[in-house]
């Protein structure tokens, strides 16, 4: 239970822990964040964290850790090599995703690393539901490309559909017969599809991919790093695994993969990652690059305290009220969002609320850089920071050219047993008032256009002086 009904009939979500540990935050006033953004250069990943007053930039390694994993913290074994750490958390892996061989990288990004370095070669080619922006640059630094397989219902912001993060089964078999076998290093599915919304893919994609997979003798690599939410809304949204535990569904889905990685930012609440697998050659071979570019093998540029805590993690994610907090928390933003007409990506993903720039910021136009600017106009009306997932954080997108970003979205993310109700509720409030004033909203240019790679981080010069005026016309409204 991670919702309750209150007495007027209407549906709260509800934590399910309470907390023991805290960390002072503060509300710097709206002219100090035009400051502040003038210092990061307009974009929310080059702010000061102690000038964010509510941090939904991500919910990468920013998550409360339970009682369970700070005491685990303290188990670990700092060996080199052959720490003890390792092979509990191999166990882990053995037990939760059926896989005999575990590898530690130091984050999800790293794992791409390994696998791009062990089977990309140049004109290989990955198909993959969509792609994220950290496994396309690596694939591309290997010579590689990506194709992207995503069904149309999940390259629109609007709509229903439960599993919008599906392959299009028709368009990976025409992929598959006009490519050669062995341009095909691996397919890759992603769970959870960070950049359509966090949308998941269902149980039956998964393994009609899986089987295509097997069919046509292509290795099958899934990551994992957004699961726990794909979890809850496999459980939520399919019927015929409703009464599945959410272990039962884990490793039903990791049984469709030979390879399966993660961010252990994500899945696990710690700071790390790793790749797992039955497959004894690769095993071998990933585990030479690992040594070389990570770590020793048996840490893999972890730390030994985190590798206990990403286990833990792990093990907690099995907790449906672990798994469901941050999806319920995201829905009820949906709802509040989608009742006052800000327009939000629907249905309800993970990870975060993803509000539609392209819509809310229509008076722009595109160059404008329409998710950068809301994200800036969030940030000044709430000390919020979310995220721009769209044209400036994807590269290279010059001015003038189409961009690669299929959408302008900015999403609050939701880190997990961080932020409470109360905290979701001001970030709503603050949005809503934005969008009512959304007119306010003015555009961004790159700083400086000859910058080719931006990798998140870009430097953004406003178009006007918009955003001083919007603080000056926030602050007049009597809101802080
Ligand atoms: N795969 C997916 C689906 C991700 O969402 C991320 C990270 C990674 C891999 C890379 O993991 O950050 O540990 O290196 N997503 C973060 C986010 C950056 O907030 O969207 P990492």
């Amino acid at each position: 239970m991670s919702k309750v009904k209150l007495s007027d009939g209407t549906s709260i979500p509800i934590e399910m822990h309470r907390v023991s540990t805290i960390h002072p935050i503060r509300l710097i006033p709206p002219a100090a964040r035009v400051a502040a953004l003038d210092y990061a250069g307009n974009c929310s990943y080059n702010l000061r964290s102690e000038d964010v007053f509510i941090d939904m930039l991500t919910d990468s390694g920013f998550n409360a850790m339970s009682d369970a994993q700070a005491g685990a913290f303290h188990l670990a074994d700092h060996a080199y090599a052959g720490g003890e750490g390792y092979y509990r958390m191999a166990d882990t892996v053995q037990r939760m995703l059926n896989k005999r061989f575990f590898l530690p990288v130091h984050q999800g990004r790293a794992c791409e690393h390994m696998l791009a370095r062990a089977f990309v070669r140049q004109g290989g080619v990955v198909p993959t539901n969509f792609h994220f922006g950290t496994f396309r640059t690596q694939t591309g630094f290997m010579g590689g490309t990506v194709a992207e397989m995503l069904a149309d219902k999940g390259r629109v912001t609007t709509g229903s559909d439960p599993f919008k993060g599906d392959f299009d089964m028709e368009r990976l078999r025409a992929f598959f017969d006009s490519t050669p076998r062995e341009n095909i290093p691996f397919l890759r599915i992603e769970a959870g599809t960070n950049l359509i919304g966090g949308q998941p893919i269902s149980m039956d994609n998964i393994q009609e991919v899986s089987a295509l997979c097997r069919e046509r003798g292509v290795r099958v690599v899934l990551d994992m790093s957004l699961v726990m939410d794909n979890l809850h809304f496999i459980k939520a949204r399919d019927p015929k695994r409703a009464d599945m535990s959410i272990a039962d569904i884990t490793r039903e889905m990791a049984d469709a993969a030979d390879i399966v990685y993660f961010s252990g930012r994500k899945l696990g609440f710690a700071r790390g990652g790793g790749i797992c697998t039955n497959d004894e050659a690769d095993f071998k071979l990933i585990r030479g690059f690992v040594s070389c570019y990570e770590g020793f093998p048996t840490f893999g540029g972890m730390s030994s305290a985190e590798l206990e805590v990403m286990r833990v993690g792990i093990e907690e994610t099995m907790d449906e009220n672990v798994v469901s907090q941050g999806p319920d928390f995201i829905a009820f933003m949906t709802d509040e969002f989608i009742r006052h007409g800000v327009p939000v990506v629907t249905p309800a993903g993970g990870l975060g609320c993803h509000i539609d720039a392209n819509r809310f910021c229509s008076h722009l136009a595109p160059e404008d850089f329409r998710g950068a600017s809301l994200a800036a106009a969030i940030y000044i009306v709430s000390g919020a920071r979310g995220m721009e997932r769209g044209a400036s954080s994807e590269q290279p997108a010059p001015i003038g050219i189409e961009s690669v970003a299929p959408m302008e979205l900015v999403r609050l993310a939701v880190p997990r047993r961080v932020y409470t109700l109360s905290h979701i509720m001001y970030v709503i409030d603050r949005v809503v008032w934005l969008y009512e004033h959304r007119e306010l909203i003015g555009g961004l240019r790159w700083e400086d256009e000859s910058v080719e790679r931006h990798s998140f981080i870009d430097y953004l010069r406003p178009t006007s002086d918009w955003r001083e005026r919007l603080a000056e016309v926030f602050a007049a409204s009597g809101l802080e």
